[in-house]
C-alpha cells in the first residue's frame, strides 16, 4: 500500500466523517419512515446521512433534502404523510413506478417549497387533495396516466406560478373549475401562467366555461379531449391569441365553432373531431401555421370544400371524414406543399378526382371511400396511397382500379436500420444502432401533439432521436444511442412509439441513470422540431447492477478497517442485500376497473367504442336462461350460447365459467382491446357484460361454420379452388389489420382452422382475439406461459417463449397447408409441415403435390406453386425470414389474379353451387347443432 494510496483513503475517510452528521435529522427520520413503507428502495439507502453518503434519487442543500427523483424504480407502497416532513423538497418525481397506490396525503400541501411534482404511470387513486393549492412555488404538475378520480380541485387556481398542468389519462370527473363559479372564489381561468392545460382522457363533464378563457392568458396548448363535455365551444378561446395546439376531440359538443377562431393566427393543430358540431364549417383562413386539421364527424352543415382550405400552406394533414361535404375537391388541394394525409372519406363528394402533377411530394395517402366520385385523372407516376372503394367509379364492370381495393396501409413497424455485421447479442442483450450489445431502457413516448402524419418519414425519428441525444448529453446522463421505432397515431390522434435508450461505458445503467432519463423525459426542459409534449411511460428496468455499487463499498470498507462508522455501513448494505428480495413484480394492485363497477356506467369509458354493456337480465333472456340447446360450443374457458337479441340481431354470448374469471383490469383491457377492432374479416365485439360476478363477451353471430367444419367434408358448400383462395385471402386480411392496423397491434396467438369462421357469404371472419388472454387465468391448468394450440404453434416462440407477430404468420401457414390438403395439422403423429416438405422432395418436382392434397379439389389449380411457396415461407424456422401478413395478403392477391385470368377462359361450373346456396343463408345452421368447434376457448390438450 503506498502512501500516496493511504492519503486518499484518509481524505475518503476524513470527508466520510464530515459528512456523516450533515443531513438534518427530519429528513433523515421521514426518508427512513417513507423507505420502511416503500419496497424497492434503492440499495444504498442506508446509514443515517443520505446527503452525506449520496443516496441515490436524493439531493441536498444546507443538509437539507431539496430534490427526491425516483423514477423507474420499481417502488411499491403507498406515499405515507412522512413525507411531510421533507419541507425543503423542491422537486419530486416519483414517475413510473407502478407498484405506488393509495391517495395522494393531503399533506403534501405541506411541501410549500415544491416547484416541480410529477407522478406519471403511477398507480395512485382518490381524490386530487385540495391543499395542492398550497404548493405556492409550483410551476410543473404532472399526474398522467394513474388512476385520480373526483373533480379537479379548484385550488389549482391558487397555483399562481403554474405553468404546466399535465392530468391526462385519469378517471376525473365533475365539471372544469373557474373562479367566479366555485365556493372557494378559485379556478383554473386564475393561471394566467399557464402555458399548458393537458386535460384529455377523463371523464369531465359540464359545458366549458366561457370564463375558463381570457385575452390574458399566456396558453398554448388546450387539450381536453376525450372526455364527457357539452355545450358549445366558448367564443372567449379566440381570445386566447397565444394558443398552437386546440384539442376538443371525442366529446359531446355541440352548436357552432365561434367564428372567431380565425383570429388564432398561432395555431399548428385543430382537433374538433368527434363532437356533435354544426353550423357552417369554421373560416379558419387566418391559420396561417396550420398542420393538422381533424374536424370528422360534426353535424356542419353540408357545404362544398371550403376554398380558403387550399390557402393553408402549411398544413400536412387533414381529416374531414363524415362532414357532408359536397361537390368537387379543388385540384389545388392536393398541391399545397406540405400536405402528407387527407382523408374525406364519408361525404357526398362527386364529379371527377384530379390530381395535378404538382401534388405535393409528401402526400402519402388520400382517403376518399364512399363518396359519389365517378372519375380519376392523375398526373403520371403519381405514388399516394388512394382509396376510393365505394365510390361509383368502383361499381360496376369498368371497376378495376387498384384504388378500389386499396386498404390503408401500415407505417407502424418501422425499425430503423443499423450497419452493424452479423452481431449476435447473448443473454437478452439488445444491439444498439453504435453495434454495441447492451441492456437499453425502454419504453413508450406519447406525444400529445405533433405536426406531421406521414408515419413513414424517416427523417422525423432521427431528428427526435437527435434531438433526445443531445438533451441526454447536455444532462451529462451516460447514454449511447437512442433506437426510436413502432410508430403508431391511435384513433384519438395520439402518437406513441417506442423508445430504446442505450448505456454508454457500460452494458447496463444504474439506478441513479434511469431515474435521471426519466425524469429528464417528463419533465422535458427541451423542445422538439415537428413534435410537441410528451410523456414516458416505461417498461421496467432490472437492476442487476447493485453488484457494482456494493463491491466499490467492499473495497473501500476493506481497506479502511477499523472505521466504525464504514464498517457499519458494510453490514447495513450486507444487511440490506439480505433482505432484499427477487424484485416484486409490477403490478397494479388496486381496481382501476372500480369506477365502472360502482358507477355502472361503462358507456362514459373514453376508451370503448361501439361496443354496449349488456345488463345480465338481458342475456339471460335471449339466451333462454342459458339453455343448453343454445350452446354452440364450449371450451376450458366457458360456454358459448347463440342468443337473439331485442334488435332481432343474432349474436354468439362467450360466458366465462367460474374458475376462468379473470380480473376486472384485464376484463377491462380485453374489451377496450377488442371493441376498437372493426374489420369485414374480422368477428365483431358487440359487447360485453360485467355484472352478478359474470364475465361474457357478446359477438356478432356467423352462421357457417368453422373453416375446419368445411373443410372436413361435413359442408354443404363445394369449396373450389377459387373460393378456397378467396378465404384465405379473408383471413390474411383480418390477420393484417391485427398486426399492422390495430392500436396497439394486436398478436392473436391461436390462429387455425377452428378460429376462422364463415359468414352467409362465405367470407372468412378471424374470431377470437385475446383469447389465448382470456384463458389465461391465474389458474390456468393449461400450461403457463407459451398459449396457443399444437400443430400450429410457431416452434421458435415455443422454445424462446417471446411472442411476436410472425407467431401468428406460422400459424396462418398452417392454416394454408390445411386449406389445400384438407388435413389436420397433426395426423398419425406427422405434422402437415413435415408431410410436404416431404412429398416436395419425393417429387422431386417441387411443386406436385397431388398425393397430399384434398381429393376434393380440381387436379389443375393455377398458382398452386405459388401458393404452396407463400405457405412453406410463412413456417420458416426462424421468424425473422417469415413474411408479414401484408406481404401475405398481397401475395395471395397476385395468386387470384393468376387463377382468375386462367378462370376467364374456362367455364365455371363449380361457382354456382354456391351462389344457389348464399339465398339461403342460415340454411345450414343444422351444422351448428352439435359443433364444439365455434369460438373454441382454450388450448387443445393433447
Ligand atoms: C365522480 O367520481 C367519484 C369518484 O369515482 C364518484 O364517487 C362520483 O360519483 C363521480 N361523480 C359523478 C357525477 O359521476
Ligand atoms: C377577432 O375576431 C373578431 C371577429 O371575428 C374581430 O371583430 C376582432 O377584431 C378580432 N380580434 C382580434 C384581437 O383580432
Ligand atoms: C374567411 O375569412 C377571411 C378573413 O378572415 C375573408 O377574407 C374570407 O372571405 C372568408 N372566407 C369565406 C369563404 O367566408
Ligand atoms: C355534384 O354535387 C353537386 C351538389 O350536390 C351538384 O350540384 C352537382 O351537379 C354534382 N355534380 C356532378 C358531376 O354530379
Ligand atoms: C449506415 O450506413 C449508411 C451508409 O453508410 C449511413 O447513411 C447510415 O447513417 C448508417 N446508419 C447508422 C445507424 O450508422
Amino acid at each position: 500500500m503506498g502512501p500516496r494510496f493511504q492519503v486518499c483513503l484518509f481524505v475518503i475517510f476524513i470527508q466520510i466523517l464530515v459528512v456523516a452528521a450533515s443531513t438534518n435529522s427530519i429528513d433523515v427520520d421521514a426518508l427512513n419512515a417513507l423507505k420502511s413503507k416503500w419496497k424497492n428502495t434503492p440499495p444504498n439507502w442506508v446509514g443515517s446521512d443520505p446527503c452525506g453518503s449520496s443516496w441515490d434519487g436524493i439531493s441536498c442543500n444546507n443538509s437539507r433534502v431539496t430534490s427526491m427523483v425516483l423514477a423507474g424504480m420499481d417502488l411499491t407502497g403507498s406515499l405515507s404523510n412522512d413525507i411531510l416532513s421533507l419541507s425543503e423538497l423542491q422537486y419530486l418525481d416519483l414517475s413510473n413506478n407502478k407498484g405506488l397506490t393509495g391517495t395522494l396525503p393531503s399533506s403534501i400541501g405541506n411541501l410549500n417549497q415544491l416547484t416541480t411534482l410529477i407522478l406519471i404511470g403511477c398507480s395512485f387513486s382518490g381524490p386530487i387533495p385540495d391543499s395542492i393549492g398550497s404548493l405556492q412555488q409550483l410551476v410543473f404538475l404532472a399526474l398522467n396516466a394513474n388512476s385520480f378520480s373526483g373533480p379537479i380541485p379548484p385550488s389549482i387556481g391558487n397555483l399562481s406560478n403554474l405553468s404546466w398542468l399535465d392530468l391526462t389519462d385519469n378517471q376525473l370527473n365533475g365539471t372544469i373549475p373557474v373562479s367566479s363559479r366555485s365556493t372557494t372564489g378559485t379556478g383554473l381561468d386564475m393561471l394566467v401562467k399557464a402555458r399548458h392545460f393537458h386535460l384529455g382522457m377523463n371523464q369531465l363533464f359540464g359545458s366549458i366555461p366561457s370564463q375558463l378563457f381570457h385575452s390574458n392568458m399566456n396558453l398554448i396548448h388546450a387539450i381536453f379531449d376525450n372526455n364527457k363535455l357539452t355545450g358549445s365551444i366558448p367564443d372567449t378561446l379566440g381570445y386566447v391569441q397565444t394558443l398552437e395546439v386546440i384539442r376538443f376531440n371525442w366529446n359531446s359538443l355541440n352548436g357552432p365553432v365561434p367564428s372567431n377562431l380565425n383570429n388564432l393566427t398561432s395555431v399548428s393543430e385543430l382537433y374538433l373531431a368527434n363532437n356533435n358540431l354544426n353550423g357552417p364549417l369554421p373560416n379558419l383562413t387566418g391559420m396561417n401555421f396550420l398542420n393538422s386539421l381533424d374536424m370528422s364527424n360534426n353535424s356542419f352543415n353540408s357545404s362544398t370544400v371550403p376554398p380558403w382550405l387550399t390557402s393553408l400552406e402549411a398544413l400536412t394533414t387533414l381529416m374531414m371524414e363524415h362532414t357532408q361535404l359536397q361537390g368537387i375537391i379543388p385540384v389545388n388541394l392536393f398541391s399545397l406543399p406540405q400536405l402528407q394525409t387527407v382523408v374525406l372519406s364519408n361525404n357526398e363528394l362527386n364529379g371527377t378526382l384530379t390530381i395535378a402533377a404538382n401534388y405535393s411530394s409528401q402526400l402519402t395517402l388520400i382517403d376518399l371511400q364512399n363518396n359519389s366520385i365517378s372519375g380519376y385523372t392523375a398526373a403520371t407516376g403519381s405514388s399516394m396511397d388512394l382509396l376510393l372503394a365505394d365510390n361509383p367509379i368502383c361499381q360496376g364492370a369498368g371497376a378495376t382500379g387498384s384504388y378500389c381495393t386499396a386498404q390503408k396501409t401500415n407505417s407502424s413497424n418501422f425499425t430503423p436500420l443499423n450497419n452493424c455485421t452479423s452481431v449476435t447479442c447473448g443473454s437478452n442483450k439488445v444491439l444498439s444502432l453504435n453495434c454495441k450489445c447492451a441492456y437499453p431502457y425502454t419504453g413508450t413516448l406519447h406525444f400529445i401533439s405533433f405536426s406531421f402524419s406521414n408515419l413513414k418519414n424517416l427523417s422525423y425519428y432521427s431528428s427526435l432521436s437527435g434531438s433526445l441525444m443531445s438533451a441526454f448529453l447536455s444532462n451529462q446522463l451516460p447514454v449511447d444511442s437512442i433506437t426510436v421505432s413502432d410508430p403508431s397515431i391511435d384513433i384519438y390522434s395520439y402518437l406513441q412509439f417506442r423508445v430504446q435508450i442505450f448505456p454508454s461505458g457500460q452494458d447496463q445503467f444504474n439506478r441513479t441513470a434511469v431515474s435521471s432519463i426519466g425524469t429528464l423525459l417528463n419533465r422535458q426542459p427541451f423542445q422538439l422540431n415537428n413534435f410537441g409534449p410528451f410523456f414516458f411511460i416505461d417498461e421496467s428496468y432490472s437492476f442487476a447492477g447493485t453488484t457494482s455499487k456494493s463491491s466499490k463499498t467492499g473495497i473501500l470498507v476493506g481497506a479502511v478497517i477499523g472505521s466504525f462508522v464504514l464498517v457499519l455501513l458494510f453490514l447495513g448494505v450486507g444487511f440490506y442485500a439480505f433482505h432484499q428480495k427477487k424484485r416484486a413484480k409490477r403490478a397494479a394492485e388496486q381496481n382501476p376497473f372500480a369506477s365502472w363497477v360502482t358507477n355502472n356506467d361503462i358507456d362514459g369509458i373514453p376508451q370503448l367504442k361501439g361496443a354496449r354493456s349488456f345488463p345480465f337480465e338481458e342475456l339471460k333472456k335471449c339466451t333462454d336462461y342459458f339453455l343448453e340447446d343454445n350452446v354452440i360450443g364450449s371450451g376450458g374457458y366457458g360456454k358459448v350460447y347463440k342468443g337473439t337479441l331485442a334488435s332481432g340481431q343474432i349474436v354468439a354470448i362467450k360466458r366465462a365459467q367460474q374458475g376462468s374469471l379473470q380480473g376486472a383490469l384485464e376484463f377491462k383491457t380485453e374489451i377496450e382491446l377488442l371493441s376498437r377492432i372493426h374489420h369485414k374479416n374480422v368477428v365483431n365485439l358487440v359487447g360485453f357484460c360485467y355484472e352478478q360476478g359474470e364475465q361474457m363477451l357478446v359477438y356478432e353471430y356467423v352462421p357457417n361454420g368453422t373453416l375446419k367444419e368445411n373443410l372436413s367434408g361435413k359442408s354443404r358448400f363445394q369449396l373450389d379452388w377459387t373460393r378456397r383462395l378467396s378465404m384465405a385471402l379473408d383471413s390474411a386480411r383480418g390477420l393484417a389489420y391485427m398486426h399492422e392496423l390495430a392500436n396497439p397491434p394486436i398478436i392473436h396467438r391461436d390462429i387455425k382452422s377452428t378460429n376462422i369462421l364463415l359468414d352467409d357469404r362465405l367470407t372468412a371472419k378471424v374470431a377470437d382475439f385475446g383469447l389465448s388472454k382470456l384463458s389465461d387465468s391465474e389458474k390456468g391448468y393449461v400450461t403457463t406461459q407459451v398459449k396457443g394450440t399444437l400443430g400450429y404453434m410457431d416452434p421458435e416462440y415455443y422454445m424462446t417463449q417471446q411472442l411476436t407477430d410472425k407467431s401468428d404468420v406460422y400459424s396462418f401457414g398452417v392454416v394454408l397447408l390445411e386449406l389445400v390438403t384438407a388435413r389436420a395439422p397433426i395426423e398419425r403423429g406427422k405434422h402437415i409441415v413435415r408431410e410436404v416438405k416431404e412429398a416436395m422432395d419425393k417429387s422431386k418436382d417441387p411443386y406436385k403435390l397431388h398425393e397430399i392434397l384434398d381429393p376434393a379439389l380440381d387436379t389443375t389449380l393455377t398458382g398452386l406453386d405459388k401458393y404452396v411457396e407463400l405457405a412453406m415461407s410463412c413456417v420458416r424456422d426462424s421468424g425473422t425470414e417469415r413474411p408479414t401478413m401484408g406481404e401475405v395478403v398481397r401475395e395471395i392477391e397476385n395468386i387470384i389474379k393468376l387463377a382468375s385470368l386462367n378462370q376467364n377462359t374456362k367455364s365455371t361450373t363449380t361457382s354456382s353451387s354456391y351462389e344457389g346456396s348464399i339465398h339461403n343463408p342460415y340454411g345450414s345452421e343444422d351444422l351448428f347443432d352439435h359443433s364444439a368447434g365455434f369460438l373454441p376457448l382454450d388450448i387443445e390438450r393433447q
